[in-house]
């Protein structure tokens, strides 16, 4: 046990116990009903309730084999002690959701604390994979303080098409921008769809899912080893059930996401981030995760932090190799082993097995230096998130160097202006459209409030006479985000947004623009009594959506700066039990 932490003392009376415990008429109601399922009287006998809570959908088939390792974990809950029940619990699918998974992040943070505190549960496996669900079920467990381990479900084997490693995404935007340029046909790409997702599990880039689970390993919230352990492979059958094992003492020592949730633990991931080339996705999330625990994270902490950080995972969209391979190399523990060695990681900082992320990690071996590379030759010296202010980001923007073009990171170029999604996607092919390689792409509206939700369209793809050239990247800038398995020299987050009348909402075509990301600025190089005059008469162009969610949405999302959340959601709420009603 870390010596930060002193377990609570065993047996005592735990919450599932106002349910469950003695011979009232509503303990009789609550305890009569679940032995509809077939549960023995002793069963209620004050043991630990897991809920393990499942984030498996027919539509979020990154998550589609969730049920069957939940079979693993409900084992280990068994082993222990503890009386598992298994939970669904909102699952933002990635690649289904519309207008994005990002817009539902916090409603199912939402849904998944009150799923937690308004039902007998002493402490919660969050199964987790695709994108928006790991963030969104750490910030519903870290707002009610109930002891929470993730597990999640595994990437995917590595896709192959014709001799070459695909990966998730990636080679979807590869490819997509092969067929506009003329260099692959709608048939090969066809052929490669098919060979793009070969098992169960979630992208098997360093996409944002990838991230994200790293992210939970790194700050203490998972067991090490968790993330990179493909959704096939045993051994994430064993994890599962080990997880399953290890929250029910967790509940006896009342280790909860406050002990482990710590400003060290962040500090550990921000590390973690640029050291696995991770998505700019983290940022967001880590920073909402924060304001759930009372943690004061800012965008300038990522800069700071990961600025020295070299990437040293040489995973796409980055390098050239796929989770499966980091996994077999040794998968994070190394990487945060590299990171202590280097001085580079809170040593100390607890974890949910009880003990330090360094016990955990100080024994293990690199067997592959060229997907773990070593510190002499790392994919990029400065891995992490460059932020980026200026007078077109005065909350600032954010950037992924290990994604971006060298020549491209100090650049001057005219304004190529789409004023919406709708906009850029009616004109981007137009042979007319008047645009070359020098040239700054710019899209607004497409920030939390303007999609609504904050689409990954950031990464535009490129005009076809420019690609048709052998262009494959130019500077791009949106209030957007980007998926994690996407590259290019792209800056993100513009905040505030186009929609809340940040200066991106009036930028021109032809204006100049200046990024300079060694300096981190990011400037409009027009006179501010012009960016000012410009200011005074603009109106938004996005509606105030009128009932239900969208309503909602529109009128508690916080920046992209602040991490996204619902100024209402922030901060920990507890796990106090309600009235009975019965
Ligand atoms: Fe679900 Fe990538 S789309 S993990």
């Amino acid at each position: 046990m870390s010596k930060s932490f002193t377990p609570a003392p065993w047996p005592r009376k735990l919450r599932s116990q106002h349910w469950y415990g003695g011979n009232s008429r509503d303990t009789i109601y609550h305890r009569g009903w679940l032995k509809n399922q077939g549960y023995p009287h002793d069963i209620f006998d004050g043991r630990p309730v897991i809920g393990i809570l499942n984030t498996w959908s027919d539509l979020t088939p990154c998550n589609g084999h969730l049920r069957d390792l939940a079979e693993k974990v409900k084992a280990g809950v068994w082993e222990a002690g503890g009386f598992p029940v298994e939970v669904p619990v909102f699952s933002a699918s990635e690649n289904t959701y519309r207008p994005t998974a990002m817009m539902y992040r916090n409603l199912a943070a939402m849904a998944v604390e009150e799923a937690m505190r308004g039902q007998p549960i002493d402490g919660a496996v969050l199964m987790v994979g695709c994108d928006k669900t790991t963030p969104s079920l750490l910030m519903g467990a870290a707002s009610t303080d109930i002891p929470s381990i993730v597990v999640t479900g595994g990437p995917m084997l590595n896709g192959w098409f014709r001799g070459e490693r695909i990966g998730s995404g990636t080679h979807l935007w590869k490819f997509s921008e092969a067929v506009k340029a003329g260099e692959m046909t709608q048939e090969e790409f066809l052929e490669a769809e098919a060979a793009m997702s070969r098992s169960s599990g979630t992208c098997n880039t360093m996409g944002t899912a990838s991230t994200m689970a790293s992210m939970a390993e790194a700050l203490g919230m998972a067991l090490s080893g968790n993330a990179a352990i493909p959704a096939v492979d045993s051994r994430r059958r064993v994890m599962a059930q080990l997880t399953g094992r290890r929250i029910v003492q967790m509940v006896k020592d009342d280790l909860k996401p406050s002990d482990i949730l710590t400003r060290e633990a962040f500090e550990n991931a921000i590390r973690t981030n640029g050291a696995i080339g991770g998505s700019t996705n983290a940022v967001i999330h880590l920073l909402a995760l924060a304001g759930r625990v009372g943690v004061d994270l800012t965008l300038d902490d990522w800069d700071r932090l990961g600025r020295d950080v070299p990437t040293i995972v040489n995973l796409m969209p980055s390098g050239q190799y796929l989770m499966e391979e980091f996994f077999y190399a040794g998968g994070l523990p190394v990487v945060l082993k590299r990171l202590g060695e280097a001085g580079l990681l809170h040593q100390e900082a607890l974890t949910v097995s009880g003990r330090s992320v360094w016990d955990e990690v100080k024994d293990v071996r690199n067997w592959n230096e060229e997907v773990i590379l070593p510190a002499e030759h790392p994919l990029t010296d400065q891995g992490g998130i460059a932020v980026l202010r200026g007078n077109l980001a005065p909350d600032g923007a954010v950037l992924k160097p290990s994604a971006a073009s060298p020549h491209l990171m100090r650049h001057r170029g005219r304004a190529v202006v789409f004023e919406d999604i709708d906009d850029y996607k009616a004109r981007i092919n137009d042979e007319a459209l008047d645009i070359d390689e020098t040239c700054v792409m710019v899209l607004k509206m497409c920030g939390p409030r303007g999609y609504p939700g904050m689409a990954e369209v950031g990464n535009m793809g490129l005009p076809p006479k420019v690609l048709r050239k052998g262009i494959t990247d130019m500077v791009r800038i949106s209030d957007a985000r980007m998926s994690g398995t996407a590259y290019g020299t792209v800056v993100l987050h513009v905040s505030p947004e186009a929609a809340r009348g940040g200066p991106l909402a009036i930028v021109r075509n032809g204006d100049m623009i200046e990024l300079d990301v060694p300096n981190r600025r990011l400037h409009l190089d027009v006179p501010q009594e012009e960016i000012e005059r410009r200011l005074a008469v603009w109106q938004s162009p996005a509606p105030h959506p009128q009932g239900g969610y969208a309503q909602l949405f529109h009128e508690h999302v916080g920046g992209a700066d602040t991490g996204a959340d619902f100024d209402f959601l922030r901060g920990c709420r507890g796990r106090e039990v309600g009235k009975d009603s019965h």
